[in-house]
């Protein structure tokens, strides 16, 4: 039975106090049920058993379920690899086992006592139940029968995580739940086969974090099977099979000659990245003189380096990568053709039957990945035989660049995709933090799956850690992905955080999580270096430094609260990254507002730069606790920099971004005191750039009942005195939430909010006069502050123009119509703000014609019109691009009952190559279009947007009547009533 709701599943855990494997059906309960095996109870643990000539992985896996009982009860059980049909010695026992290799689970088949034919010979399934009177003299069995190796490792592992230990107990600390009794349900659980068949990770980037981790703990120079087989037992216990090791300065399969080995009996099934053909490694090809790359030049060398690799990798699970790229992951060079590329694939598939002397290569998994360059020879016609994988890429920023059409989802070798969690290339790397955020994940896998894209899911994950979060959801949707479907990926979140941390925290962890991922996948931190968060407009930048603080208070609320063996675990997947990211983000925007406050000539600036002089100790500070944890367990695991990027490549030192200073011995020009205004980079009194003209003038934006009800004004000290200052305002109804106060030599401003009595305003335009003097020289300033009170009619429903824009979050439509079964449906938590919405489904056999396809009506409400009557409507989108052969994403849109315009989002781009507008839009994690619509009048409207195709993901739309100013993310929110 699948937990339909989520208050079903919290109350279920709250009334058992068991864990599921995440998402998946629960047959273990730490109380006691009707018909329920005690496994563990009262210092007693069952035995396990195994046939000695099962799969050794399969017996390496049970030792850790021994292992993980121990953790969880203090007690290890028994394991007996026997080699016979039946068992002896005890009245009840754990029995694990793969049809057909142990003679166990075939006994009790033959026996009719327990049912496999819903799992046989399929790929990677498992069934796990209660067996009453299995062998003589035993009265019950705990069963985990898998279909084949992996399946029985998996049934295992699940176990393992609903007895309570996490995948990520060694690799990220969570601690097991200490139980002291542990029941197996008389249920049958039984799981597979995956959605997609090869599901793993790519270790990649691997400097500095990763190797020098590895070569410390190791005490070692090179990535051997003491790491890789941690690495290998957290893969399958994440129920993933596939692996690209670590290629830039490693021979996977000759710096140990157990890593190899190693892998395939855990049950890896070991590739090599994108552009290392034939299972050998760049670097072993670097190691020895060989001439040149270059197989127009150098075919017999290449060729044989090749047997060797297939020669080396025939005893063991392994997928080839097909094909060639230059040396070091670059295009090979200009002349080099397709006729050549075909030519190596050829010679390639010839080595392989050659080696494993067979006629039928099918039977080797192969796979060409189809990255940068090579998707363009694709795309002009070079072809590879039907059963070898198409691997697709996504633009290294998480959007798939091309899925299989109709006629490419036939192909014998299926299709997969290679996704990126880390990065490092332009038009920025980002290999520090994880800023993946799940809602997005799932758009565009959910789409690869829809898409047939199900034989291989890969994903670069750099150096693993900090990225646990986005690798456990990547793989429990590669498993189960209906199971996962958009509105269940806040339920993830609990899943995750109770398993994790526990009923009691759940809530609040995934909400942090959530949050935290939402905040960094909107703007890469590598990115913040220049003004990213608006200074003046829409408070932007200090909700963004507001919204970091908010997730840090809670996050050391939790941290103080939780045991001291559970904090390791949770600094590092939660805390760490909540706490190192509001660094990030603060320190940034205080550097800017330094620098502008300094040109402004206010004392504040160097307050500011002192302050970010605190963070960027502060942030080396987390990176130092990080490595500490647990006596330096993680030491340089967080050692990547990342404050201080000037182009795509890392800085090779952390920097302190620039700041700005006035000299505080010395007195502004122009007065002791200066004022700035919410909106204007300009200043009062004073000559500055942003200033329209003169002394004292710059454009006051329109204080509006709607849009901007209060704005503000900052009194700052230009003096090396202390100084008073007061304020008063000419209108009734204008009042000044301060107006006078004292301002020292080191410190400060005061802000002052300009607050509008709108029941007292005039109604329309009106005006109020400000002034601002410091009390020894008399005034300073002076400002005209516009006023615009309108009011809506009562019976109004939809977005409220203020300020000149209507800015409306997507999921808040006035309409939502259908067509057919077609409809626009929202994806909570995607994108920079609140959710996407998408029309689903998300394949479709032709695009919808305009005005046909499923709607959104937002009705909308203005109250002044541009001198030209002409608005614009900006919709923003996510950053998905063309991935549909011949049906680039496009919607269409009208205002009021105009005819409708169909509008192309993304760009045509050449074969192989990004389209033009893809550096903005990957930077900003947006994508904007823009038209413009003629009203006649002012007052009600409508805006329409329709799909033509689907995918496409909308966030916001904005309408921008005039009043739209710079800023990130656009204006907050327009009211709604
Ligand atoms: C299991 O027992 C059979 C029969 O005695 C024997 O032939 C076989 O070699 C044994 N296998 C193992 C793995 O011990
Ligand atoms: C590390 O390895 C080197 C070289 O094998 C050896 O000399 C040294 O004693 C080792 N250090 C530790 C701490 O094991
Ligand atoms: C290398 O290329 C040459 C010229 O095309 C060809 O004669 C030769 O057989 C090739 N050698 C191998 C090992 O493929």
């Amino acid at each position: 039975m699948l937990h339909n709701t989520l208050f079903f599943v919290v109350g279920l855990l709250a009334l058992t106090g068991s864990i599921e494997a995440l998402g998946q059906k629960k047959c273990i309960s730490f109380s006691s049920a009707s018909g329920s095996l005690a496994l563990a109870k009262s210092g007693n643990v069952l035995p396990i058993y195994a046939d000695n000539a099962d799969w050794p992985g399969v017996l390496r896996a049970a030792g850790d379920l021994s292992a993980d009982f121990k953790r969880v009860t203090g007690k290890a059980a028994k394991t007996q690899w026997l080699n016979g049909t039946s068992i002896s010695g005890a009245k009840q026992a754990i029995i694990v086992g793969t049809v057909g290799r142990s003679k166990l689970i075939d006994n009790l088949v033959a026996a009719k006592k327990l049912d496999v034919t819903d799992i046989k010979g399929k790929w990677e399934s498992f069934k796990i139940q209660l067996v009453q009177r299995p062998f003589p003299g035993v009265d019950t069995a705990f069963v985990i029968a898998g279909s084949d190796k992996r399946g029985s490792i998996y049934g295992v592992y699940d176990i393992s995580e609903q007895i309570g230990v996490s995948p990520w107990y060694w690799w990220a600390d969570v601690p097991a739940r200490r139980q002291n009794s542990i029941y197996a349900l008389n249920t049958v659980c039984q799981q597979g086969e995956p959605d997609i068949k090869y599901r793993g990770i790519f270790l990649n980037d691997e400097q500095p974090a990763l190797t020098d981790w590895v070569y410390e703990k190791w005490n070692t120079t090179v990535f051997g099977s003491g790491f890789y087989v941690t690495v290998f037992e957290l893969l399958l216990r994440l129920k993933a099979n596939y692996l690209w090791p670590t290629m830039w300065n490693s021979q996977f399969n000759a710096d140990d000659p157990k890593n190899q080995f190693l892998a395939d009996e855990y049950g890896i099934v070991m590739s090599t990245s994108h552009q290392e053909p034939m299972m050998r490694s760049t670097p072993e090809w670097n190691a020895k003189p060989r001439g040149a790359w270059d197989y127009s030049k150098n075919n017999a060398t290449i060729y044989q380096y090749w047997v060797e690799g297939a020669q080396r990798a025939k005893p063991y699970e392994s997928y080839y990568v097909m094909g060639m790229r230059g040396n070091g992951d670059e295009p090979m060079s200009e002349e080099q053709n397709i006729a050549l590329l075909e030519k190596i694939v050829a010679d390639q598939r010839d080595i392989i039957a050659k080696t494993y002397n067979t006629t039928d290569i099918s039977t080797v998994p192969q796979s060409w990945c189809l990255y940068k360059e090579v998707q363009g020879y694709y795309e002009n016609g070079m072809r590879v035989p039907d059963d070898v994988t198409l691997l697709w890429a996504d633009d290294n920023w998480g959007n798939i660049r091309r899925l299989p059409s109709k006629e490419e989802a036939k192909r014998k070798g299926g299709a997969g995709v290679y996704y990126h969690f880390d990065y490092v290339g332009d038009p920025r790397s980002y290999k520090w933090h994880n800023t993946n955020s799940i809602p997005k994940i799932w758009q565009q896998m959910d789409l690869a799956y829809e898409r047939e894209a199900r034989q291989i899911w890969v994903v670069n994950v750099g150096d693993l850690k900090p990225m646990e979060i986005p690798i456990d959801f990547f793989m429990s949707m590669a498993w189960d992905v209906k199971r996962w479907g958009k509105d269940k990926l806040h339920e993830w979140h609990l899943l995750w955080a109770e398993r994790e941390f526990g009923a009691k925290y759940a809530k609040d962890i995934a909400r942090l999580v959530e949050d935290y991922t939402r905040y960094t996948a909107r703007r890469k931190h590598e990115l913040l270096n220049v003004p990213v968060f608006s200074l003046v407009s829409y408070n932007e930048a200090q909700r963004t430094q507001e919204e970091w603080h908010t997730l840090s208070a809670l996050s050391n609320k939790i941290y103080r609260q939780l045991s001291s063996d559970a904090k390791p675990a949770y600094f590092q997947l939660v805390h760490h990254p909540i706490e190192a990211s509001r660094v990030v983000h603060d320190l940034h925007i205080k550097a800017q507002q330094s620098v502008l406050y300094a040109e402004q000539g206010r004392n504040t600036a160097n307050a500011l730069r002192g302050e970010v002089e605190d963070l960027f100790q502060e942030d080396a500070k987390l990176t130092k606790q990080y490595h500490s944890l647990l006596g330096g367990k993680w030491n340089h695991m967080m050692s990547q920099t990342h404050i201080g990027y000037v182009y795509w490549q890392q800085p090779m030192r952390q920097q302190l971004p620039q700041t700005g200073e006035v000299q505080l011995e010395e007195v502004g020009l122009p007065a002791p005191i200066v004022v700035t205004f919410e909106d204007a980079f300009g200043v009062a009194p004073g000559d500055n750039r942003n200033n329209i003209h003169g002394f004292n003038q710059f454009a006051f934006s329109t204080l509006d009942r709607y849009g901007a009800p209060t704005k503000y004004a900052e009194v700052s000290s230009m003096s090396n005195k202390q100084i008073t200052w007061n304020a008063y305002s000419n209108s009734s109804y204008v009042k000044l939430s301060k107006t006078s106060g004292r301002l020292g030599k080191n410190s400060d401003s005061a802000r002052v909010d300009i607050i509008v009595d709108w029941a007292k305003a005039p109604k329309g335009l009106s005006a109020a006069t400000l002034w601002f003097n410091s009390t020894a020289y008399g005034m300073t300033g002076q400002v005209t502050v516009p006023i615009r009170n309108e009011v809506v009619p009562s019976d109004f429903k939809g977005h409220i123009e203020g300020a000149g824009v209507v800015a409306i979050e997507a999921e808040h439509w006035s309409r939502n119509k259908k067509a057919g079964s077609a409809a626009w449906e929202v994806i909570p938590g995607y994108g920079r703000t609140l959710s996407g919405v998408s029309p689903f489904p998300s394949v479709t056999d032709a695009p919808y014609t305009a005005a046909q396809g499923p709607s959104l009506e937002y009705d909308i409400y203005l109250f002044t019109l541009p001198a030209n009557k002409s608005i614009s409507v900006i919709p923003y989108w996510g950053t998905g691009l063309n991935q549909n052969p011949g049906r680039p994403m496009k919607y269409a849109v009208a205002v009021d009952n105009e005819d409708p315009q169909v509008i192309q989002i993304v760009p045509n781009t050449k074969p192989g190559d990004v389209p033009p507008d893809w550096q903005p839009s990957v930077r900003d994690s947006v994508r904007y279009t823009r038209t413009n619509h003629t009203l006649s009048a002012v007052g009600k409207h409508t805006v329409k947007i329709w799909a033509v195709e689907p995918a496409v993901v909308l966030e916001r739309v904005v309408v921008n009547v005039g009043g739209l100013k710079n800023s990130y993310l656009g204006p907050p929110e327009s009211v709604r009533v």
